[in-house]
């Protein structure tokens, strides 16, 4: 049985975190907890509120009088907002190209931050997001950035798109991963970076069991490491 530690994943969009995180949740029997569609929640509410994204006290308000809840469902995590499950809708374009808007604000960050850190209270937990190993589980055992070239990443998106059977252009988006990459890693507060202690890992040309089986083996390490502390006391 592997310790109950923390495992931070952070990247930028499709370099395979969600993927990844629930991968290697499954194969330690962990929870796996979904930053972004905290982030993703709040921007669907706010767009059906018809709530200007640029407002931060009107979208904290909001998110004040938000309950979001992430379920765990048969094979699926399921997204829930005040009680009403909005899976499919937080993936919509719309909010993905909206997001980054809301995220930007500090009192929205500092509010999911203390959200997400009370989910992960209860060790074994596999928490991806972009500030999760900077903000929210800085003591996290195990640290891991995924990084991926923009081509492949937007391969990534074009083929799942293809595979849903929707229709969608390449290029455009292309455009839309690195305009959001822009915003996430260029805000003032808790940018898309490398965490000090981070281990980077360029999924380019690397299968999701190929960078799963990589990062359980940075979890048996860290595990055995803190084994050989205990047992020397
Ligand atoms: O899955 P994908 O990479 O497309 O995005 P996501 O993880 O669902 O995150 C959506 C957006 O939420 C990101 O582009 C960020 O703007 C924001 N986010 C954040 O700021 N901090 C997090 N810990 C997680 C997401
Ligand atoms: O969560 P994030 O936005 O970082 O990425 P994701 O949604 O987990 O992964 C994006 C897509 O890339 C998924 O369809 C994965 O199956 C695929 N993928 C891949 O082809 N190769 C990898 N090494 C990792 C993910």
């Amino acid at each position: 049985v592997t310790k109950q530690i923390a495992i931070a994943i952070d990247g930028p969009a499709a370099a395979g975190k969600s993927t990844v995180s629930k991968i290697v949740a499954k194969e330690l029997s962990f929870i796996y907890i979904d930053t972004g569609a905290m982030y993703r929640a709040l921007t669907y509410k706010a767009l059906r509120e018809q709530i200007s994204l640029t407002d931060e006290q009107k979208l904290s308000a909001l998110l004040a009088d938000t309950t979001i809840e992430l379920v765990q469902g048969k094979d699926q995590q399921r997204v829930l907002v005040d009680g009403t499950d909005v899976t499919e809708d937080i993936r919509s374009s719309t909010v993905t190209n909206q997001v980054s808007y809301i995220a930007k604000h500090s009192s929205v960050r500092k509010e999911m931050v203390k959200r997400q850190q009370k989910l992960a209270q209860k060790r074994g937990v596999v928490m991806d997001g972009r500030d999760i190993g900077t903000q929210v589980l800085p003591d996290a055992e195990v640290k891991i950035f995924l990084k991926a070239s923009v081509e492949e990443r937007a391969k990534r998106r074009y083929d799942e798109n293809v595979k849903k059977g929707f229709s969608s252009d390449f290029e455009k988006l292309k455009q839309e991963i690195e305009q959001r990459d822009q915003i996430d890693s260029k805000r003032e507060v808790a940018p898309l970076v490398k965490a000090d202690d981070a281990i980077e890992l360029d999924t380019t040309d690397l299968s999701i069991n190929e960078v799963a089986e990589s990062i359980l083996n940075e979890v048996k390490k860290a595990t055995q490491d803190r084994g050989n502390t205990d047992e020397s006391i």
